[in-house]
């Protein structure tokens, strides 16, 4: 069957889909699950909630008719549902789709990655704030030190996937790991993305001063590598992304505060209980699980994305005040995967 872009009001093409598989998560950052928050009596999604893996399969064909090339992987934590090399080897068939990815805290990838790499997944975003093992235990909030992590992004590299490396930048938490960070990832050729700490979801307390700008982050590396600007890899990247000098080896950052680029913004999201948002600060998603159980055609399920999509206007990150902050309901980062 034949592609058709779809365009949303603001003319932005749908061309990314972010699926969440799993709202819970072996970890409990400060920045996206607080332990306070989400405690032993926290109500998880039911089984029977999710959607199944013949579901998104269903949706992801559906939406790569519709225009989207690439699709990512996200939780909670993906790596923790069961099977999950099944879901990968099926989406990996998908005529069209170019681009398969997962973002991960890298946890279970010495387990795992062999086999998401034979499924067809091409690389993975792994997560980590710092080399600081007691930090980092403090910033999961599990006091889990770096050593899984670091065996993580080791077998994911031996098993050939391409590798990304986030750091979330937190005031007075972690931004004296800035340097530590960019020295490990450009030994190890790995491009890092620094990430502005963004007030997702309404339960990690969020204030504009714990904000490491780019511009903050760009002035401190400066002044111990030399950089060049690089473009972006494919239209809609959200990371900018520069070079160190005489190496092939990228680093990154992600501004969605202090520059933000919903202009560019290609991404649907698919939450793990089948709800489309529009836009990762969104309070509402729209249905479209329960239309699929009550026995709606692929048909009429394009014909739903397509009236989401087309009216879509979504540009939080541009209209971000202290107050729209305070005011609008938003889902939590760790239920749509960022
Ligand atoms: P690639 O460029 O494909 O490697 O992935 P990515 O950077 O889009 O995905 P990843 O899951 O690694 O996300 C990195 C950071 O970017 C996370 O903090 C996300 O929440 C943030 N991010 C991703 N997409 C968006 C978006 O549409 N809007 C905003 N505001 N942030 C986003
Ligand atoms: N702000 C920015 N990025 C965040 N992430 C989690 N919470 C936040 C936040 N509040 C990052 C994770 C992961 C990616 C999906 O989003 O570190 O790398
Ligand atoms: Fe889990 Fe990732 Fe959220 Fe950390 S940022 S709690 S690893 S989903
Ligand atoms: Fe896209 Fe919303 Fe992020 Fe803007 S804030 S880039 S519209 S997801």
């Amino acid at each position: 069957m034949g592609k058709t872009i779809i365009k949303d009001k603001l003319n932005r093409p749908l061309h990314d889909l972010r699926i969440s598989v799993i709202d819970r998560c072996n970890f409990r950052c400060q920045y996206c699950m607080p332990a306070e928050q989400f405690g032993p009596d926290f109500q998880f999604l039911p089984r029977s909630a999710l959607l199944t893996y013949e579901e998104i399969d269903r949706l992801a064909k559906i939406f790569v008719r519709l225009g989207v090339e690439k699709i990512r992987l996200t939780g909670g934590e993906p790596l923790l549902r069961r099977d999950l090399p099944i879901l990968i080897s099926r989406l990996s068939n998908i005529e069209g789709l170019l681009d398969l990815a997962l973002t991960t805290n890298g946890v279970l990838l010495p387990k795992l990655a062999d086999k998401l790499k034979e499924a067809g997944l091409k690389r993975v975003n792994i997560s980590l704030d710092t080399l600081d093992d007691e930090l980092f235990g403090e910033i999961n909030g599990r006091g889990i030190g770096t050593g899984p992590v670091l065996e993580g992004i080791h077998a994911a590299k031996q098993a050939g996937l391409g590798i990304k490396i986030n750091m979330v930048v937190k005031k007075g938490l972690n931004h004296s790991e800035i340097i530590p960070m960019a020295e490990y990832c450009k030994t190890h050729g790995l491009e890092l993305r620094y990430i502005e700490y963004m007030d997702v979801g309404s339960t990690n307390g969020w204030k504009m001063d714990d904000v490491v700008t780019k511009k903050q982050i760009y002035d401190i590396l400066k002044d111990h590598f030399e950089l060049e600007p690089v473009g972006p890899a494919y239209f809609g990247e959200v990371a900018k992304l520069y070079r160190y000098k005489d190496t092939e080896v990228n680093v990154g950052f992600i501004t969605s505060v202090s520059e933000s680029f919903c202009s560019s913004c290609t991404r649907a999201r698919l939450s793990a209980n089948g709800q489309i948002y529009t836009c990762l600060f969104n309070g509402n998603g729209h249905d479209v699980r329960n239309f699929m159980r009550n026995g709606a055609t692929d048909e009429q399920i394009e014909e739903r994305i397509t009236a989401i999509w087309n009216g879509r206007d979504d540009r939080y990150s541009d209209e971000r005040t202290a107050e729209t902050n305070r005011k609008r309901k938003k889902i939590e980062m760790s239920y749509i995967g960022g």
